[in-house]
C-alpha cells in the first residue's frame, strides 16, 4: 500500500488550514459516509469529519442488518450515538437505507409469509426507524439499487415477496412516517449507464403521477479515472433536475486501479483524479440551487475506504491519503467549489 505523500503541492496547500472546513467554501452540503468504529476509535478521523463536513451518511449502521437484527428487535444504540454527534456538531445526518437487497438480518432472509405479511414486515420497518429519528434524520434513502444495468427491476427479494410495487409502497410508507423528511432513490451507474437512468426516471416519474412524492435521486458515482467521461456525468445531472429531482451525488469515490491490476501510483494518476473531481465540482455547480442536495464521499482517507476490503484491491479512491494527509483531490475541491 501507499506510504509515500503524493499530496497538494506547499503553494497550494495555505488553504487547507485544518481549521478550515471544505464545506466553508460550498453553497451546498459536503458530506462524507461515516465508518462508526473509526469514529468511536480514531481521533483524527473523528476531528477530520467534524472539521470538513458538514454532511453524515452513516456507512453501515443505519442498514437493516444492524439497526433491525432481529424481528421485534432494533438496536439503536450505535445509531442514536451518531446522530447525537450530528446534532452536537451541527452536521446534517442523510439516513442510508431503508430497503435494499444487501446488508439484510438472516430472520428476513428467512422470513416465511404471504405478500401481506411481507408488506407490513417492510412497513413496521421503514415506519420504525424512520419514526425513531424524525426530527434528527433530514433525508433518507429509502429504495436503494432496486434496478439492473439493463434497465430492468432487479429481481430482490423485496420484489420477490411483495412484487413490483414495493417501491411505490416504500415510498408511501415512508412519506406517512414522516412528512417532512427529504425521500431519496439511490442507486450506482447512473452517470454512466443511460439505459438504466432512464428507467429509473421513467419508474420514478410514473410514480409521481400517480401522486407518490419522491423529492431526490442518490446517484452513487462509485467511480474511476478511467470511466466516465466528465460530458456523461455533467448531462445526467442535466436530465434529473430538469425532471425537478433534488440531486445527491451520494457515494462519491474515484478509483485509481478499477481493475484491479499489479499497480505503482503515480503522480500523473493523483492529478488525473484531481481533476475529474474538480469537473464533476464545476457540473454539480451549474445544477439549480434547488436540486443541489450535496456532494457525500464514500470516506474520509484511503485507508478506510470500503473498495481495498470490497474488492480486495489496491486502491487509493478518496481525499486523503493513509496518513491522513490531503491529496490533489482535496486541493481541487476547494479551487472548485
Ligand atoms: C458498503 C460499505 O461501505 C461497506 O463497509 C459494506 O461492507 C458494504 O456496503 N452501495 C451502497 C453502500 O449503497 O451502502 C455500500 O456500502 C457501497 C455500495
Amino acid at each position: 500500500m501507499l506510504t509515500f505523500f503524493l499530496g497538494c503541492k506547499k503553494e497550494e496547500i495555505s488553504k487547507c488550514d485544518d481549521n478550515i472546513g471544505l464545506f466553508t467554501f460550498s453553497s451546498y452540503p459536503i458530506g462524507t459516509a461515516i465508518d462508526f468504529n473509526a469514529l468511536e476509535s480514531d481521533p483524527v478521523y473523528k476531528s477530520i469529519a467534524i472539521k470538513q463536513f458538514n454532511s453524515i451518511t452513516p456507512e453501515n449502521i443505519f442498514k437493516a442488518q444492524y439497526i433491525h437484527p432481529e424481528p421485534l428487535l432494533f438496536n439503536w444504540t450505535e445509531a442514536d450515538r451518531l446522530a447525537s454527534f450530528c446534532q452536537n456538531n451541527n452536521k446534517r445526518l442523510h439516513g442510508h437505507t431503508l430497503i435494499w437487497h444487501q446488508q439484510l438480518p438472516q430472520w428476513i432472509l428467512d422470513y416465511q409469509g404471504s405478500p401481506f405479511d411481507w408488506e407490513l414486515l417492510m412497513k413496521v420497518h421503514i415506519q420504525t426507524v424512520m419514526t425513531h429519528f424524525k426530527n434528527k434524520v433530514t433525508a433518507w434513502d429509502i429504495v436503494n439499487e432496486a434496478f439492473n444495468e439493463d434497465g430492468t427491476l432487479r429481481n430482490s427479494i423485496w420484489k420477490q415477496k411483495i412484487g413490483d410495487g414495493y417501491i411505490e409502497k416504500a415510498f408511501l410508507f415512508a412519506r406517512e412516517a414522516d412528512p417532512s423528511a427529504l425521500l431519496f432513490y439511490n442507486d450506482f451507474n447512473l452517470e454512466s449507464n443511460t439505459t438504466k437512468l432512464n428507467s429509473v426516471l421513467s419508474f420514478l416519474n410514473n410514480l409521481r403521477n400517480r401522486g407518490v412524492r419522491i423529492d431526490g435521486i442518490g446517484i452513487q458515482m462509485h467511480i474511476s479515472t478511467y470511466y466516465p467521461e466528465p460530458t456523461q456525468i455533467a448531462n445526467t445531472f442535466q436530465k434529473i433536475a430538469t425532471q425537478n429531482y433534488k440531486i445527491h451525488v451520494s457515494e462519491l469515490d474515484i478509483s485509481v486501479n478499477p481493475l484491479g491490476k499489479d499497480f505503482v501510483p503515480s503522480e500523473e494518476l493523483f492529478n488525473e483524479q484531481a481533476n475529474l473531481l474538480g469537473s464533476l465540482v464545476l457540473n454539480y455547480n451549474q445544477i439549480p440551487k434547488q436540486f443541489q442536495h450535496g456532494i457525500t464521499f464514500w470516506g474520509i482517507s484511503d485507508k478506510n475506504s470500503w473498495i481495498r476490503d470490497f474488492y480486495n484491491r489496491e486502491d487509493y479512491p478518496l481525499l486523503y491519503d493513509d496518513n491522513y494527509l490531503p491529496k490533489p483531490c482535496y486541493c481541487k475541491l476547494i479551487k472548485t467549489l
